[in-house]
């Protein structure tokens, strides 16, 4: 059975919205530890935050690589398959 590709943009603007999510945390800790004078976890801090924004990059490109336009072409060609079945039915009852 064909994966229903409607579904995959989803999947990516959710995953991309715990990113965002990490990024506002992992900004605002680096902030503080910067602010208090803890250099070291601020360091830290900012190696997961600059993971976090690899990762929203990598669904950006994946979002923008076809996957929504592929959800498109799948949503109309479901649509394409409702009308010529109404049409079938719309022939057979005369
Ligand atoms: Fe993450």
């Amino acid at each position: 059975m064909p994966r229903d590709r409607s579904r995959r943009p989803f999947r990516v603007a959710a995953a991309q919205r715990v990113e965002h999510d990490e990024i506002a945390a992992y900004g605002t800790l680096v902030a503080w530890a910067t602010a208090m004078g803890h250099g070291e976890a601020a360091d830290l801090l900012q190696a997961t935050l600059n993971e976090e924004k690899t990762a929203d990059g990598t669904l950006t490109k994946l979002a923008e690589s076809g996957v929504n336009s592929q959800a498109v072409d799948a949503g109309a060609m479901r649509a394409a398959g409702r009308d010529e079945r109404h049409a079938r039915d719309a022939v057979s009852r005369g």
